[in-house]
């Protein structure tokens, strides 16, 4: 681990009722008194305002998506500046499940980062290739394009409210994690990706996050990689124990 800050992210997807949130999170912050991670709690829009009131110090709340436009016609849309307005401070972009929607959502996130920015929000944006492309042995080839055409139009300045969430899709749900050595493998090709476009300095301050059946035992040897600087945790992040054990492999 280097000295950036960690950042643990629970990816609760379309899980848990907005009355039983409440207690879930503050459960998680009483099981994690000492984290030295940013806990950024991401759940359905619903839940966003009653949790309001537990943001604090290095809890925070952030979404799993929004539209790439500040207002208009576009119902059952939410937007990035509605989401900043109500305390978020983070917004998920590109995660393999929306990816999977169809061709617009893929061509959007380049927009849909845009209009983040343009809230304040920051952007953890998702990469990472399917079970067929790592077979071929196609995976960085894969993820190189998804990183040049949703990220290189950006200014440097720009991306510095930009994290980078590395989930394989086969690893996405399934139990089957990437190996130590395979998430390193991709890590250090995402961070000399962004260094040859964006520079060095960006580079070794982006936080670049592992995602993909992420568990309280396999959490501490993903997290004694170098370029690994977090988690993006979808299951496991359900369950406060097991979450809490994850940001606790940080301390
Ligand atoms: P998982 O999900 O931890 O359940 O594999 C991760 C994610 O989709 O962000």
């Amino acid at each position: 681990m280097n000295i950036k800050t960690p950042k643990v992210i629970a990816n609760w997807k379309m899980n848990l009722m907005p009355h039983q949130a409440h207690d879930v999170v503050e459960n998680i912050i009483d099981l994690c008194p000492k984290a030295s991670s940013d806990i950024i709690i991401c759940p359905s829009y619903t839940h966003l305002y009653p949790l309001r009131d537990l943001i604090k110090d290095n809890i925070f709340l952030g979404a799993q998506n929004c539209h790439d436009k500040t207002s208009g016609a576009y119902t059952g849309e939410i937007s990035a500046l509605m989401l900043a307005d109500l305390g978020v401070s983070y917004v998920i972009l590109g995660h393999s499940e929306r990816r999977e929607l169809g061709p617009y959502e893929n061509l959007s996130i380049k927009a849909k980062i845009r209009a983040a920015f343009n809230a304040g929000l920051q952007v953890v944006y998702c990469c990472g290739e399917p079970d067929s492309m790592r077979e071929a042995g196609n995976h960085e080839d894969y993820v190189l394009k998804q990183l040049s055409s949703d990220l290189f139009d950006f200014e440097l300045s720009e991306l510095t409210k930009l994290s980078i969430a590395y989930e394989p899709i086969w690893a996405i749900g399934t139990g089957k994690t990437a190996s130590p050595e395979e998430a390193q493998a991709m890590h250090l090709f995402i961070r000399n990706t962004i260094s040859q476009q964006f520079g060095i300095e960006l580079a070794h301050s982006m936080a670049i996050l592992y995602g993909g059946s992420v568990k309280a035992k396999n959490a501490g040897i993903l997290a004694f990689q170098n370029d690994i600087d977090g988690f993006l945790v979808g299951g496991a992040s359900l369950d406060p124990n097991e979450f809490a054990a994850i940001v606790n492999v940080f301390l």
